[in-house]
């Protein structure tokens, strides 16, 4: 990545860096996936959700078809948070209806056998669809790579499905060393996942913290705030410019201490954040993200109309990128969707 490379001078990117837009960046998360019939129609080609993530040529047409469909200034590629786990030696699987199963996580032997010299080649068909990706896409569109956060991962892995953290959280305060190491090794996976991802074509990054929700204050930069840092700070040794957004789901109230602390140059807000609470912490030049409710994405209508011009309004206090609060919801109609976009980009 750098200068001349392909989306390097995206509006999406330099949004990030701090500079504002007369009509904000627009992404959605989840933006590919089961709301549009193509993505249905694919997924029923490629019955392996895992497998259909290590299909480059899959991975990177699941990309794609967002971008075809709508005027998004960026695509996330298509893989999962949870391929890092699984590259290194966790058993994954994503049962119909259920989301993901993991076999839990038990103790000292589990980690100690984290194997990190797999990662790289493991993943490589993940970089080869963001290769792919790339290289069909025009440069005034951004490619957005991804890794779940160290908490986020070890949650999934500690619990052994989505949804629940509270027994994460007890073998946090069981084990303190335990988790500390689990998370370095995390961060350090991350860090590497995320290095191949820009070295692949992509130029943003954005780590999800889906789980810094409920996190008690005198653990939340034990647990969330100083892995990350690792990461980025891993990410930076070899691409100090690359921008990185961080979002920390449930988390923000603590904007500022996530903000400082982990480096990162957006701060992604969730549905129940909010966006002049968070401008006024973080001041007029720090890139914001969200926050537009996936129901009322769902729902249409005024409601969506007003949800919408309300975050317009935020997003010119600041440098601010249009997305939503948590991913798009599969019932949601495609017209609600083109109706966002020409709303954000001035055109209704
Ligand atoms: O478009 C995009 O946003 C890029 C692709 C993407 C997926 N997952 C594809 C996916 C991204 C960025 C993710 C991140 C992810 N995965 C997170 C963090 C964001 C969040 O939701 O908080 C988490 C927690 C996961 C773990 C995960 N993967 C869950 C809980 C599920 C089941 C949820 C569901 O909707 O069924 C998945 C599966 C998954 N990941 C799907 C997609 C499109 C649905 C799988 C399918 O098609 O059957």
């Amino acid at each position: 990545m750098g200068e001349g490379a392909k989306g390097y001078n995206s509006a999406l990117v330099r949004t990030l860096l701090g500079e504002q837009q007369t009509h904000p960046p627009i992404w959605l998360m989840r933006q590919a996936g089961r709301h549009l019939p193509e993505y249905r129609e694919l997924r029923a080609k490629n019955k392996s959700f895992l497998d259909f993530c290590y299909a480059p040529a899959a991975a990177a047409e699941a990309t794609l078809q967002p971008v075809r469909r709508y005027p998004v200034d960026a695509a996330i590629i298509f893989s999962d948070i949870l391929v890092v786990p699984h590259a290194l030696g966790r058993d994954v699987r994503f049962a119909e209806g259920e989301g993901p199963l993991l076999t839990p996580l038990e103790g000292a032997a589990d980690i100690a056998k984290l194997d990190m010299s797999r990662l790289e080649t493991r993943l490589a068909p993940v970089y080869e669809a963001l290769e792919r990706v790339r290289a069909a896409m025009d440069g005034d569109r951004a490619l957005i790579g991804f890794a779940g956060a160290p908490w986020t991962l070890a949650t999934y892995m500690i619990q052994g499905r989505g949804g629940e953290r509270d027994l994460a959280r007890a073998f946090a305060y069981q084990n303190p060393e335990l988790v500390d190491d689990l998370l370095a090794i995390l961060a350090d996976a991350i860090g590497q996942h995320l290095i191949a991802q820009v070295k692949a074509g992509a130029n943003a990054l954005q780590i999800f913290e889906s789980w810094a929700e409920d996190i008690p204050g005198h653990l939340f930069a034990r647990l969330v705030t100083k892995p990350i840092k690792q990461a980025v700070d891993v990410v930076r040794g070899v691409y100090p410019d690359v921008p990185i957004i961080g979002f920390p789901r449930g988390a923000g109230h603590r904007v500022g201490q996530f903000f400082s602390e982990t480096t990162v140059q957006g701060v992604g807000l969730d549905i129940a954040a909010d966006l002049g609470a968070a401008r006024t912490a973080l001041g007029p030049k720090v890139c914001l993200q969200g926050n537009l409710d996936p129901m009322a994405l769902m729902a249409g209508g005024p409601a969506l109309e007003q949800a919408v011009d309300a975050i317009l309004a935020a997003a010119a206090t600041g440098p601010h990128i249009f997305n939503l609060g948590h991913g798009v919801v599969p019932a949601t109609p495609i017209t609600n969707v083109e109706y966002v976009m020409r709303r954000v980009k001035g055109l209704t």
